[in-house]
């Protein structure tokens, strides 16, 4: 496979972390930020850092699997200090559904797919994640963005990502701003979809 060379463009992941923490800068907290696929816990721990260091807010973690939040669970104690570990819940639940305590976001990511590492048949799906997002939407606060890194590179993933552009392509123009980031010429690069919710 040919890694793209990412001088000019950043990755996927690099742009959702800028998009997020330029997102945050112009928020005022308290924060209230889900990731609704922990994984490894590398973006709840991004997130962490960008939003409740020295800062008010509430960060909840999701993820289907009890090895996802494991993992993410010892990556936060290992890097975060007590006081920043009491602003984070975390879930082991499908985020079809949000926690009910969970109140308006400013911010919610999904990285879809598997967990690196772990089963990939345990991967996200279109009808769950159609489900969530539909969820997410609701539950969001004026001036609140989505953010959604799609993996098209696999079947289900590119089902995933079309289901998402479809969707997402319909939501009214005057209560939301959908924008896809994709490098157009390779058709299976992962890509990066957000959805800001107008002010
Ligand atoms: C690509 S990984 C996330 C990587 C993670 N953000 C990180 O920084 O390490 C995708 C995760 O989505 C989770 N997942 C799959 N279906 C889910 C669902 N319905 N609800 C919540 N999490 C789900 C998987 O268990 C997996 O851990």
């Amino acid at each position: 496979m040919i890694r793209p060379a990412f001088s000019i463009f950043q990755s996927h992941l690099d742009l959702a972390h800028t998009y997020w923490e330029t997102h945050l800068k112009k928020t005022s907290p308290p924060y209230v930020i889900v990731d609704a696929t922990c994984g490894n816990g590398y973006d709840t721990l991004a997130l962490a850092k960008m939003a409740l260091i020295h800062t008010e807010g509430a960060l909840y973690g999701i993820d289907a699997q009890e090895e996802a939040i494991e993992r993410t669970q010892r990556r936060l104690r290992s890097e975060l200090s007590a006081e920043v570990m009491n602003k984070i819940s975390l879930a082991h639940q499908s985020h079809a559904t949000f926690p009910t305590e969970i109140p308006e976001c400013d911010l919610v990511v999904y990285n879809l797919g598997y967990l690196p590492g772990g089963d990939k048949t345990k991967t996200t799906h279109p009808s769950t994640t159609l489900l969530s997002l539909h969820h997410a939407l609701s539950r969001m606060k004026k001036g609140g963005l989505i953010s959604m890194t799609c993996y098209p590179g696999h079947i289900e993933g590119a089902e995933e990502e079309e289901a998402l552009l479809e969707y997402t392509s319909q939501l009214p123009p005057q209560e939301f701003l959908v924008c896809h980031h994709r490098i157009n010429n390779r058709s299976q690069a992962p890509s990066l979809l957000l959805i800001f919710k107008n002010n």
